[in-house]
C-alpha cells in the first residue's frame, strides 16, 4: 500500500518474510525489543529463548538496593539478573530509583540523599542498564491529573502558586531527580538511557472519552524536562477499572509523546482476560494484538515487556493477563502469544527508507491499514539484541566532518506542519570541551523549543551552543541535543565546531 499526498509514507509490499517462531526474533526484526519482567529464582531457559529484554520484577527497588543513607546493598539478585541479560544478549531496564512505593530504607528521604542513591545506582552497572525508571508512578490516581501527594512528593513546592513545578523557583522531585541522573550518566560516559514511567497514561482518553488528564500531566513533565528525560514508559496493566482501558486512541497517545523526541516503551503489559465488567475489547488475544500493533505503527516505540511468564506467577494471577499458562520452567502458549507473534512478524508499518521530511505525520497511519503480509523495514538480524534507538521514521540528512574536532549529523522526524530534529555531535580525534553547531532552517520554520542544547535564534541561521554538562565528548564519541519547531526542515547541513 502507498499512501499518496506529496510523500511516500508507508509501505508494506512485497512477499512475505519467513515469520520468526520466538517473540525476540519477531521483535528484532521489527526493530524494538521483546522483553519480560523476572526474578533470579524463575530464570528459566525460557526466558533467553523468548526475550531479549528484562526487567528485575523487584529486586532493583530501593527496598532491595538502599540503605537509609543512599548507599548500597543486597545487590546480588540484581547482579544475578544484570549477568544472566547478558550471557543471553538481552537489553536490561532498571527498575526503578524513585518511587514512593517499595521504597524501604529511602522512604521519607530527602532529594539529597535520593541523589545519592541514584549516583550509586546508576554507576554501580553502568551502560549495562540500559535503560533505567529513574521516577516511577508520579502521578495520583483516578484521573486527576496532579501529582500524588506521598512522599516523595511531599517535598514539591509550588514557589509562586501557579499550580506547576515548572518555574525556576519551584522545588520538583521529578525535575531534580533527573537531573542528578542525567549528570552521572554523563560523567560516566554510560550510553544508559533515563526514564519515567508511569501507569493509566496509556490512552488519550479514558472509559467514556474523558481526556486522560494523568497522561496530559505526564506529557507536561515530559515536554518541560525533555532535556533530561530519554524515554517514557506506559506500564499497561490493562484492566477493567475506568482508567486502565486499551482506548483506541492508545497510538496517537504514544505518537504524541514520541514527536517529543522521547523512546516510548510498553513497560509492565499485562491484560485482563475477565471482559464482563468493562469494555477493553474483543478477547485477550486481540487486545494483545491492539497493543503490540499501536507500538509497532510509533517508530519510536521501541520496546515491549511483558510483566511475568505465566498466568499464574503473575503479581495479578486471578486476571490471567499473560502470555503463557503452567509454572515453574514448564509452560504453555496462549492464544495470546500467537497473536503477539503474529503480530511481531507482520513488523512496522512505518518506512524506514523513503519518508521524507515533508511526509504525513506516522500518527495518521490507520490501525486498520496493518498488511498482513508487510516486509519489516527494518532490518535489525534476528541474532542480535537491537540498539536502544530505532529512528525508523528518521532519516539522517548529512554529516559534515570539519577542522574544528567534530562532526553533526541530523535526523529529522517530520509530520504536516512540524518537525523533530535530532542531532548527533562526535568528537573528531581529540577530546573537546564545547560545541557549536550552526544550522539554516528553511523559510517558515521555527523552533518552538530544545532539549540539551542552548539556541541563538529560533528561525533562520541558529547556533546551538552545549549546555553545562554535554560540552565535554570524549574523542570519537558523541553527545545528541535536539528541537522541535513548526515548518518543515528538509535539507539541513549542520556545520559543527569545537571549542
Ligand atoms: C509489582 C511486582 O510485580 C510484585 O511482585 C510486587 O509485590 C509489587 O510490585 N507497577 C510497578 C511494578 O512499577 O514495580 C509493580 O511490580 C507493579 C506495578
Amino acid at each position: 500500500m502507498l499512501v499518496v499526498g506529496g510523500a511516500v509514507a508507508v509501505q508494506s509490499i512485497g512477499p512475505a518474510a519467513a515469520a520468526e517462531t520466538t517473540l525476540r526474533a519477531a521483535a528484532a526484526k521489527a526493530g524494538l525489543f521483546f522483553g519480560v519482567a523476572a526474578s533470579p529464582n524463575r530464570l528459566y531457559p525460557i526466558v533467553g529463548q523468548e526475550f531479549n529484554q528484562l526487567t528485575p520484577e523487584n529486586v532493583m527497588k530501593p527496598d532491595t538496593l538502599a540503605t537509609s543513607s543512599g548507599g548500597l546493598q543486597n545487590t546480588s539478585g540484581a547482579d544475578t539478573l544484570v549477568n544472566h541479560a547478558q550471557s543471553n544478549n538481552m537489553l536490561v531496564r532498571g527498575h526503578t530509583l524513585v518511587w514512593h512505593s517499595q521504597a524501604g530504607a529511602l522512604q521519607g528521604a530527602s532529594q539529597a540523599t535520593l541523589n545519592t542513591f541514584i549516583g550509586n545506582a546508576i554507576n554501580r552497572w553502568g551502560s549495562k542498564i540500559a535503560y533505567w525508571d529513574v521516577v516511577n508512578e508520579a502521578l495520583e490516581d483516578n484521573n486527576t491529573g496532579r501529582r500524588r501527594n506521598q512522599w516523595p512528593h511531599t517535598m514539591n513546592r509550588d514557589a509562586n502558586g501557579d499550580g506547576d513545578y515548572f518555574d525556576s523557583g519551584d522545588t520538583d522531585v521529578i525535575r531534580d531527580s533527573f537531573i542528578r541522573a542525567k549528570q552521572v550518566v554523563q560523567a560516566g560516559g554510560f550510553t544508559t538511557k533515563l526514564c519515567i514511567n508511569d501507569y493509566d497514561v496509556e490512552g488519550l482518553t479514558v472509559q467514556g472519552g474523558t481526556p486522560n488528564r494523568k497522561a496530559n500531566a505526564l506529557y507536561d513533565i515530559v515536554r518541560n524536562y525533555r532535556q533530561y528525560i530519554d524515554c517514557v514508559g506506559f506500564q499497561s496493566h490493562f484492566n477493567d477499572n475506568p482508567n486502565s482501558i486499551i482506548s483506541s486512541d492508545l497510538q496517537a497517545n504514544i505518537q504524541r509523546f514520541a514527536d517529543l523526541g522521547v523512546e516510548v516503551h510498553i513497560t509492565e503489559l499485562d491484560i485482563d482476560d475477565d471482559l464482563s465488567n468493562n469494555d477493553i475489547g474483543s478477547g485477550q488475544a486481540e487486545n494483545y494484538r491492539k497493543v503490540v500493533r499501536a507500538c509497532l505503527n510509533v517508530a519510536k516505540c521501541t520496546g515491549i515487556t511483558v510483566w511475568g511468564i505465566s498466568d499464574s506467577e503473575s503479581w495479578r494471577s486471578s486476571e490471567r493477563g499473560l502470555l503463557f499458562t503452567g509454572g515453574n520452567g514448564s509452560y504453555q502458549k496462549k492464544a495470546a502469544y500467537t497473536a503477539v507473534l503474529d503480530e511481531l512478524n507482520k513488523g512496522r508499518t512505518v518506512s524506514t527508507s523513503s519518508v521524507p521530511t515533508s511526509s504525513v505525520p506516522t500518527s495518521s497511519v490507520p490501525t486498520s491499514s496493518v498488511p498482513t503480509s508487510s516486509v519489516p523495514t527494518s532490518s535489525v538480524p534476528t541474532s542480535s539484541v537491537p540498539t536502544s534507538s530505532v529512528p525508523t521514521s528518521s532519516v539522517p540528512t548529512s554529516s559534515v566532518p570539519t577542522g574544528g574536532g567534530c562532526s553533526a549529523s541530523v535526523s529529522v522526524n517530520a509530520w504536516t506542519g512540524g518537525f523533530v530534529v535530532s542531532v548527533r555531535v562526535t568528537a573528531g580525534a581529540s577530546t573537546i570541551n564545547g560545541w557549536n553547531v550552526r544550522l539554516t532552517l528553511p523559510s517558515g520554520a521555527t523552533v518552538t523549543n530544545a532539549w540539551s542544547a542552548n539556541r541563538s535564534a529560533n528561525s533562520g541561521t541558529v547556533q546551538f551552543t552545549n549546555v553545562s554538562y554535554n560540552g565535554r565528548v570524549n574523542a570519537g564519541q558523541y553527545t545528541e541535543f535536539g528541537f522541535q519547531g513548526t515548518g518543515t526542515a528538509t535539507g539541513l547541513t549542520p556545520v559543527c565546531t569545537a571549542s
